[in-house]
């Protein structure tokens, strides 16, 4: 009966999920990437699935593979990504991010691998990148959008920043100096901020901690 409950509480939404972390390339063979596994926005996206929700993944430079049910898209550039969720953003209902994108690109990515040979390599221009949440934030309608927030301090006053910069309906924060939550494990304790308030959720599976995301996420449709 819980499961029959569980597996009704999405029937109807379409959500769309950013799992992983992007990578910049600086040339053929180098790149600038970041330490996220992937694997909470995976755990989501199975998570949706089996919550009776239509799902599609846009993920990011990961090993993990794509949930049973669930549509994958394997992207690798902040750039990338932001193609692929706004190609897909008006079909959704509900929009999660919890990628790990790139905030900076090297301006000018080289077309060969870069030598010693041809010089000395002291710096690498950046650009900035768009930032997704944000800008399907400003578009949202009546869709959910949640975000996440990977914090090594100052975890809630950041948050709620966040929240109010970027537009979204909640943050799910993340004090990744905490050994439960560090990048790469199974287990995760978050606060969850909206414009509601601030809860701090108790550590638990990423796989479990997804299905009570997700009902959160629902009870904030309006
Ligand atoms: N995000 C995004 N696109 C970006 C950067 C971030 O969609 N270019 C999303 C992430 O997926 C996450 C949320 O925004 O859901 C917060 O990411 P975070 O890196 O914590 O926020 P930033 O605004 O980039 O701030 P910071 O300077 O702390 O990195
Ligand atoms: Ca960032």
């Amino acid at each position: 009966l819980v499961a029959l409950k569980t597996s009704q509480a999405l029937a109807g939404e379409r959500v769309l999920i950013t799992a992983g972390g992007t990578r910049e390339a600086i040339d053929p063979v180098r790149y600038i990437g970041n330490r996220s596994s992937g694997k909470m926005g995976h755990a989501l996206a199975r998570a949706a699935r089996a919550m009776g929700a239509e799902v599609t993944l846009v993920t990011a430079s990961t090993q993990l593979s794509i949930p049973f049910g669930v549509e994958g898209v394997r992207v690798e550039s902040a750039a990338q990504m932001l193609d692929a969720v706004s190609q897909r953003f008006d079909a959704c209902t509900m929009l999660i991010c919890a990628a790990a994108v790139a905030d900076y690109a090297p301006a000018h990515p080289a077309s060969h691998k870069l030598s010693k040979a041809d010089g000395e390599l002291t710096h690498i221009d950046l650009v900035k990148t768009a930032d997704i949440l944000a800008e399907m934030s400003r578009v949202k309608g009546n869709r959910v959008v949640i975000g996440f927030a990977a914090e090594t301090n100052d975890l809630v006053r950041r948050a709620r920043a966040k929240l109010e910069r970027k537009g979204c309906d909640a943050i799910v924060a993340n004090d990744v100096s905490r050994a439960e939550s560090t990048f790469g494990s199974d287990t995760n304790a978050v606060t969850w901020v909206s414009s509601q308030g601030v809860e701090e959720l108790p550590c638990t599976g990423k796989q479990a901690l997804a299905f009570e995301l997700l009902r959160r996420a629902v009870a904030l449709k309006s």
